[in-house]
């Protein structure tokens, strides 16, 4: 059968199209491998680069495992340059003009795996002998030549070599000679320079997998086929080649004649190349005859220099490429290439990927049909529904085994229409949508077998679950619009085993979600802010979960997430988890913030509160009773009591007058208490009393005595002990007895006692003073000094009280000022 060229005069879209949307990042793919191979991870880790340092830092731990330098204006390493580094197993400075490197500077690091010494000033390829050492780039230098030091033999581990100098153009015979024993898994060489001279067998007898040239042929094609020959034999399984004609460069002949006679090559990738169709013919027949399973063509710039286009004749043996990749291809021409060619030369083909080469129309048949077909990546194209389903192609048996379809970064717009057209492919399992301008524009039939569906980076909202197949297995929908997942929308996919929702707005995790057969979540670049033990809990088959980039609230919510969940379920932790809110921890890694346990759990806190409540009573308690709490609360009773009445009391007195402030009243026996203590206290501080004996006037009875004294005087004052009750109180029942009047106004009188005397203790017939006790307000006498001073206050207040209302603030002032004595007493 032959593939006529689509007859198809509209354009749709342009098809010189500069694709390079995806350009290879070989930077870091290299240095991810030396970070998996120190077992350091990207981020997290503090670099030097371009921090304009003139000398590598002193002071670094001892504990390093990771520095860069690179970007640094460090000329020269001493030969001690290392030391101590002992634990640094990744070690890059790039640009940074080094000129010499000292044979002893790695004695210090017997433990390097990876050596990025590229873009430098190196005039030799430097004599390193490191045994561990696995990863060496020391391209981009200025070496002349390729030279390997002799001590290369020991470096047993490498496996990724690196060289390449514009100045080195010639390749020696003996160059690789101490590579011989070593086996590389990859060897770059070149620095894109064309070579002046190699010599046969330079490369045959070292032992290597993969090797990528950065090296133009043009003028010497035999040199070209004898380095194939070299390949051959060093059995080669994978060839790059970047930029192996300048665009500057006529081919002619053929220059990959040799592909036919190399049994161990597999893979051969052409980069960063001008092809003209001319070329293709040629290489494409050499190709088909070779042993290659995959051909990729990268960054390659096509010109029909044919008049009739690609034309490749039948072929009539089997074939073992087994896939094919077109990565941006620049068409020199603005109009469509052709092919013609037999499908047979695809009949095998499991693989194909035609990426950024502009495709606006899927050539009728050309694909569609081929048998074997199980992967086609059509990404990043320009195509729609229409240039997909051209309507002038029949699909009556379309990709017969088709399993996995990328349309990504097309011009798709119908998912409805998209989800009908996928009827037709019978054996699809997973389609790619991404990246299109998918809207949801009415109800979707997905086939049965479809159970994949990839539609991130298109506007779809949270209406998508709508659209979506109960078959589904793993969805993706990433950065389109989602704001909410609910329980009730999971539900309906009862076979979802990944789903991804990265970068949308979500910010509930549900806690009633239930997915059990779900093995993979990621809900990164959310905003989420918490993740609870409930939600998880719903989702007992989880393998791995994605949950970095969130705005987490660093409170007790997040306590069980941090401290419980296994963290072997998430590949991004610690670096990609931090506090957001509050403020304060705005940037922590939720791996450093710490909340006790006991202040996040409520069981813990009432299993601990209990105790610890019991403890502080008890406390208190004894507190309270080592330092005669009681007391101090009972004159603070008595103060406020005295407060109350004082008001009533000053307006009552207000016009009266007494010679004395206080009669006091004592039995002689506790005269010396009285004479030492109470008389110098309170004239001392401009009281006047009349002291019982002292001012009594001798030969009157007695009860003349009181009842002068107590007249004369605004209170009285009995100062109690068992004696005074004993030998004095009679006389007092007498005068009570007869002053009936005086008594009604109970609050003229003052107890002071002197030793406790609980009123219960008194004998029956001392009645009043039992009453007068029990509603009267009483001071006691303390032995401590501190408290005394409390009582002494007290005491002139109740005094005071003749004078003004306003002593009595002042009093109540001194009280307040002397109550702090309580507290310091412990
Ligand atoms: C060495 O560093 C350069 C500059 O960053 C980078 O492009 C290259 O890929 C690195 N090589 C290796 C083998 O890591
Ligand atoms: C780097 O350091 C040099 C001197 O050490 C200074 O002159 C220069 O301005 C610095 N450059 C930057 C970008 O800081
Ligand atoms: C490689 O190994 C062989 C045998 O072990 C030995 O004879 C030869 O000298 C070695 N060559 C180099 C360059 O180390
Ligand atoms: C290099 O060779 C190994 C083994 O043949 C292979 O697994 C690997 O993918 C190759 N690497 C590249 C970059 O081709
Ligand atoms: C491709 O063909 C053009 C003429 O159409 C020629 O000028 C150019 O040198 C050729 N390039 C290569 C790489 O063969
Ligand atoms: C693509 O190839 C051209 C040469 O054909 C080169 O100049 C350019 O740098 C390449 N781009 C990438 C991304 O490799
Ligand atoms: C395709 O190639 C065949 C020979 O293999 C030839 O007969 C036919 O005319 C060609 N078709 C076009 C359109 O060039
Ligand atoms: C194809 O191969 C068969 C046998 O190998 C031979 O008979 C036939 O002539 C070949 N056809 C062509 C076009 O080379
Ligand atoms: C954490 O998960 C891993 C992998 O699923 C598992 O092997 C490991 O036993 C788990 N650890 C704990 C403590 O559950």
């Amino acid at each position: 059968m032959k593939l006529q060229r689509p007859s198809i005069a509209p354009v749709i879209g342009a098809i010189f199209v500069v694709a390079f949307l995806n350009p290879v990042s070989r930077a870091a793919e290299t240095d991810d491998r030396g970070f998996q191979l120190c077992g350091v991870l990207r981020r997290g880790l503090k670099d030097y680069s371009n921090h304009n340092l003139t000398a590598v830092p002193s002071h670094l731990p001892h504990s390093t495992q990771y520095l860069d330098i690179s970007y640094n204006p460090i000329h020269r390493w001493d030969a001690d340059q290392f030391f101590g580094l002992s634990q640094l197993c990744f070690l890059k400075a790039t640009h940074c003009g080094l000129r010499v490197i000292p044979p002893t500077v790695f004695k210090h690091t017997p433990g390097l795996k990876v050596l990025n010494i590229s873009h430098n000033s190196l005039s030799f390829i430097p004599a390193i002998s490191l045994k561990r050492l696995q990863v060496f780039a020391v391209d981009n230098n200025l070496y002349s030549s390729y030279k390997i030091p002799a001590s290369f033999r020991d470096l047993r581990a490498l496996d990724f070599l690196v060289l390449g100098s514009t100045a080195a153009t010639t390749v020696r015979f003996h160059d690789f000679d101490a590579l011989v024993n070593v086996s590389l898994n990859h060897l770059f060489l070149g620095a894109g320079t064309p070579w002046r001279k190699y010599d046969s067998g330079s490369l045959a007898r070292i032992n290597l997998q993969n090797i990528s040239l950065h090296v133009s042929f043009c003028e010497d094609f035999i040199m070209l086929d004898n380095l194939l020959r070299d390949l051959a034999e060093a059995r080669v399984r994978s060839i790059r080649f970047t930029s192996v004609f300048l665009d500057t460069c006529r081919v002619t002949g053929d220059p990959f004649f040799k592909l036919r006679t190399m049994p161990f090559l597999q893979r051969l990738s052409i980069e960063s190349t001008w092809i003209n169709s001319s070329f293709m013919e040629s290489f494409v027949k050499n190709v088909w005859l070779s042993s290659l399973r995959e051909l990729l063509f990268v960054n390659i710039t096509y010109n029909e220099d044919t008049a009739e286009g690609f034309q490749l004749p039948t072929i009539n043996q089997s074939i073992s490429l087994r896939s094919v990749t077109f990565n941006s291809v620049n068409h020199y021409q603005y109009k469509y290439p052709t092919f013609n060619m037999s499908s047979k030369a695809f009949s095998e083909l499991t693989y194909l990927r035609f990426s950024g080469t502009g495709m606006n129309i899927l050539p009728c048949g050309l694909i569609s049909t081929l048998p074997s077909l199980e992967m086609l990546d059509l990404s990043d194209n320009l195509l729609s529904e229409s240039g997909f389903w051209w309507f002038q192609c029949s699909y009556a048996s379309t990709f017969p085994k088709l399993q996995k379809l990328s349309l990504s970064r097309n011009r798709f717009i119908s998912l409805s229409f998209i989800s009908k057209k996928m009827q037709q492919m019978k054996t699809l399992k997973s389609l790619d949508l991404s990246f299109n301008s998918i809207h949801l524009d009415g109800a979707c039939f997905w086939p049965a077998q479809l159970t994949e569906l990839s539609l991130g980076n298109n506007n779809l909202g949270n209406a998508v679950f709508s659209y979506l197949s109960p078959n589904f297995v793993k969805i993706d929908l990433t950065k389109t619009g989602i704001t909410a997942i609910t329980q009730e929308v999971l539900s309906r996919f009862p076979k979802l085993e990944q789903l991804t929702l990265s970068f949308n707005s979500i910010q509930v995790f549900p806690e009633d979600l239930s997915v059990p057969t779900l093995l993979r979540l990621h809900v990164d670049q959310n905003a989420i802010t918490s993740v609870s033990r409930e939600a998880l809990a719903g989702l007992p088959r989880l393998q791995t979960l994605i949950a970095g980039n969130n705005p987490y609230f660093c409170s007790c919510d997040i306590h069980w997430f941090i401290t419980a969940f296994n963290k072997s379920l998430l590949p991004d932790w610690p670096f990609d988890y931090t506090c957001s809110t509050p403020p304060s921890l705005t940037g922590l890694s939720l791996s450093e913030y710490k909340t006790s346990k006991l202040s996040c759990e409520m069981w813990l806190q009432s299993v601990v509160a209990l105790p610890v409540l019991t403890a502080v009573c008890t406390a208190i308690s004894v507190i309270f009773w080592k330092c005669d709490g009681a007391w101090y609360t009972r004159m603070l009773w008595t103060w406020i009591r005295m407060k109350r009445r004082g008001k009533k009391r000053s307006n009552l007195l207000k016009n009266a007058s007494f010679d004395y402030h206080a009669f006091i009243s004592y039995s002689h026996q506790d005269s010396n208490w009285v004479d030492s203590q109470l008389v110098p206290s309170l004239e001392g501080n401009g009281f006047s009393l009349c002291v019982h004996e002292r001012d009594f006037v001798p030969g009157e009875w007695i009860l003349d005595n009181i009842i002068n004294c107590v007249e004369s005087s605004y209170k009285t004052l009995f100062v109690l002990s068992k004696h005074f009750v004993q030998s004095e109180w009679c006389n007092y029942e007498l005068f009570f007895a007869q002053h009936r009047s005086i008594s009604t106004q109970s609050d003229s009188i003052v107890f002071v006692l002197l030793e406790p005397i609980p009123p219960d203790s008194l004998p029956k017939r001392f009645l009043r003073l039992r009453s007068l006790l029990k509603q009267q307000t009483y001071l006691e006498w303390p032995s401590d000094e501190r408290k005394q001073q409390v009582f002494w206050a007290s005491l002139k207040s109740l005094l005071h009280m003749a004078d003004k209302a306003v002593v009595l603030r002042d009093a109540a002032q001194d009280i307040l000022d002397r109550i702090p004595l309580l507290t310091e007493q412990t």
